[in-house]
């Protein structure tokens, strides 16, 4: 499927699901049962039930029946787009209650390498969360900040919040650390990798903290951030004022990517051996 496809002001386009191939679907269903087979006990429960209840394991979805799905659970629905969207176009679907997702796939020899999120990563990795009501408010919060943040010119700081939550997000429960990231969930090597490595740090969530910590786009992350529940990290997001904290931001270093800092929880202080490696 192109990629320069004619779209809609909002971006939108349609997922031509009946244009998929029978191999498009068959690296979907490849996909979804390596990472099905991995995540119970990795994933928060809150993810491994929203898999359940959309049902996706059979082929790519079609995302009529998909939104219907998750309308009717939170309100939310999927919207095909081309690829990535600006940001603008991005925070105003999320503002929406739309999730703007890839209608392509990875071809066969691209499983566990992606250059730009396919319907996999976005499905498979971001709609499971959304089933959850208070997931499903905090995007719709973020995607308010996200357009909050354009006017205050400090979109590369908060971009850092949805890195270190919706990408990459690790949840503390009373059986230990569990993903709810979902560029963790749709990765096999950073599903292992997130939990069981020495090599990252992993270090209790501060919105300030994380706000200041740049990120990897490249490879796996060297810290991860660990709330400890999802209505927390709602109630933070929805009654901070960031207006200030932007102010405060602005005359503050970041925080070196792989640094500790007096103030930080730690989970895991990591070794940093497989960054240095790689
Ligand atoms: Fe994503």
């Amino acid at each position: 499927m192109s990629i320069d496809t004619a779209h809609a002001p909002d971006w939108t386009i349609p997922q031509d699901w009946e244009g998929y191939t029978a191999a498009d679907h068959a690296t979907w269903t490849t996909l979804y049962e390596r990472q099905a087979a991995l995540l119970p006990g990795r994933a928060c429960n809150e993810y491994l039930a929203g898999l359940r209840a959309l049902d996706i394991s059979r082929g790519i979805p079609d995302f009529r029946l998909l939104s219907d799905k998750l309308l009717a659970l939170t309100g939310w629905q999927v919207v095909a787009v081309p690829g990535l969207v600006p940001e603008d176009i991005f925070f105003d679907h999320l503002a929406n209650r739309r999730f703007p997702a890839g209608n392509f796939i990875r071809r066969p020899d691209q499983l566990d390498y992606l250059e730009e999120p396919d319907v996999f990563h976005d499905v498979f990795g971001h709609v499971p969360m959304l089933t959850d009501p208070v997931f499903a408010d905090y995007m719709q919060a973020y995607g308010r900040g996200g357009l909050r943040a354009m006017q205050f010119g400090r979109l590369p700081n908060l971009a850092r919040l949805y890195w270190y939550t919706v990408e990459f997000g690790l949840l503390r429960t009373d059986a230990g650390l569990r993903i709810y990231g979902a560029g963790i969930v749709s990765s096999g090597g950073e599903s292992r990798f997130a939990l069981d490595d020495p090599s990252p740090n992993r270090i209790g969530f501060s919105l300030r903290r994380v706000l200041r910590t740049p990120y990897r786009i490249d490879d796996f992350q060297q810290v991860y951030f660990v709330i400890e529940s999802l209505p927390a990290l709602l109630d933070e997001t929805v009654n901070t004022d960031f207006a200030p904290l932007y102010e405060e931001l602005a005359n503050l270093p970041d925080i070196p990517i792989a640094a500790i800092e007096q103030t930080d929880h730690v989970y895991t202080h990591g070794t940093q051996h497989y960054a240095a490696a790689h």
